[in-house]
């Protein structure tokens, strides 16, 4: 059985970004003019998969909205001739999968919100894409996660990091394959830095599943924060001998916090034709100018 599913939790309130957030879920705030779940959502189609399930917080509306048809506003773009902008709006909406939508009732974590999609998923193995981690790069993470899965496995996408940041993260240890991969023999979520050990590994938001986390998930006492972790759950099947981890080739931006959001933009500006000349100069210019 391939992988054709993807679960993708955006069920975060988003207060990192508020007030642009009181009203629209912050997967709607765009990286230029893109909105950035669609690209989590392009990852995913190119990827693949044809089946998304979208964990929602509250109101889905939007979202829901983004990757629908706009019969007004296509006819609108139509009678003025702006052809360019009809596809860019019709693209959105032919997007090669079903788009589903599921409410996590009770905020209680990532992990919490996976289990969300159980019933969706059924007993298939299954991707998560996590909203707040941008990548770019020639394969789409998630395809490279999908080339290393063999069946009854799950495997995660993990970077190293500075030993002072891996608090942050969920940290994986194991040791490393002749392919490249690891063997996880363990993970701890968002670990003190004195057992991050020297290079730490940390799981970049990019994860192929196995059903039993399911119940792994089911069993899991909460956690880090309190929350039921996913991290927790693949720990279960990491000391089955099931989890793998995949040093991905590719950039990530947390756009879940400001500064990365900054740096997806300029990262996103310079990689287009139409804004690079113009951003390149600016920048230089603006670097030139004394503090
Ligand atoms: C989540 C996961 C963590 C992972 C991180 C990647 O944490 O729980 O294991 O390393 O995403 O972005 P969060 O950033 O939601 O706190």
């Amino acid at each position: 059985m391939g992988i054709h599913k993807a679960v993708i939790p955006a069920a975060g309130l988003g207060t990192r970004f508020l007030p642009a957030t009181k009203a629209q879920p912050k997967e709607m705030i765009p990286l230029i003019d893109t909105p950035t779940i669609q690209l989590i959502v392009e990852e995913a189609v190119t990827s693949g998969i044809d089946d998304l399930l979208v964990v929602i917080g509250r109101d889905k509306g939007s979202i829901e909205d983004h990757f629908d048809r706009a019969p007004e506003l296509e006819e609108f773009l139509r009678e003025k001739g702006k052809t360019d902008l009809l596809m860019v709006v019709q693209d959105v909406s032919r997007i090669a999968a079903d788009i589903h939508f599921i409410r996590q009732k009770i905020p209680m974590g990532l992990g919490h919100a996976v289990l969300a999609a159980r019933r969706h998923i059924g007993r298939e193995p299954f991707g998560v894409l996590l909203g707040d981690d941008v990548m770019t790069g020639p394969t789409p993470v998630l395809r490279q996660l999908i080339d290393k899965w063999r069946s009854g496995l799950s495997v995660v996408a993990v970077q190293e990091v500075p030993v002072d940041e891996a608090s942050r993260y969920g940290i994986v240890f194991g040791k490393s394959l002749a392919d490249g991969t690891i063997q996880v023999d363990s993970l701890l979520e968002k670990p003190p830095v004195h057992l991050v050990g020297e290079r730490p590994l940390a799981v970049m938001g990019r994860y192929v599943l196995d059903p039993a986390v399911f119940s792994a998930l089911s069993d899991v006492a909460p956690g880090a924060g309190g929350e039921i972790q996913l991290t927790d759950a693949l720990d279960v099947l990491a000391h089955q001998g099931q989890l793998i981890a995949v040093p991905f080739r590719g950039t990530r931006f947390d756009v879940g916090e400001k500064f990365g959001f900054v740096k997806a933009t300029i990262a996103a500006a310079l990689n287009r034709a139409d804004l690079r000349d113009d951003v390149l100069s600016y920048l230089r210019q603006i670097l030139d100018q004394p503090e």
